[in-house]
């Protein structure tokens, strides 16, 4: 892995802050986000982020943090795989929801 490497995932964290941003103000505002906005958002956590991302770092970055003398079990990696077990059940926990704000029932953001 090279520096290129980094720069990307980098990349991806910045692009995913934005997307948590854009949402953010979105959710902040009365009439709150459009159910488009809702579910593009979900597509790109779900496709984007646990779809590639999260595999680029579990497929390459966390083995070769174990390369390099970093434990897979009990510290930062063991984190950040439960850190993805997590998202990914949120995100299975957001579809539904993402279908009952599309049909219009609002109080699903809460
Ligand atoms: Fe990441």
């Amino acid at each position: 892995m090279s520096d290129h490497w980094a720069e990307l995932l980098i990349t991806d964290h910045e692009t995913t802050e934005k997307v948590f941003d854009v949402m953010t103000q979105a959710l902040a505002t009365p009439e709150g986000p459009t159910p488009a906005m809702v579910a593009m958002t979900i597509t790109y956590l779900a496709e984007y982020v646990d779809g590639c991302h999260n595999l680029k770092e579990q497929d390459h970055l966390f083995p070769l943090c174990e390369k390099r003398g970093i434990p897979r079990e009990g510290g930062p990696l063991a984190v950040m795989l439960q850190e993805h077990e997590q998202s990914r059940a949120l995100l299975g926990e957001l579809k539904p929801l993402d279908e009952a704000y599309a049909g219009g029932d609002k109080s699903v953001l809460g």
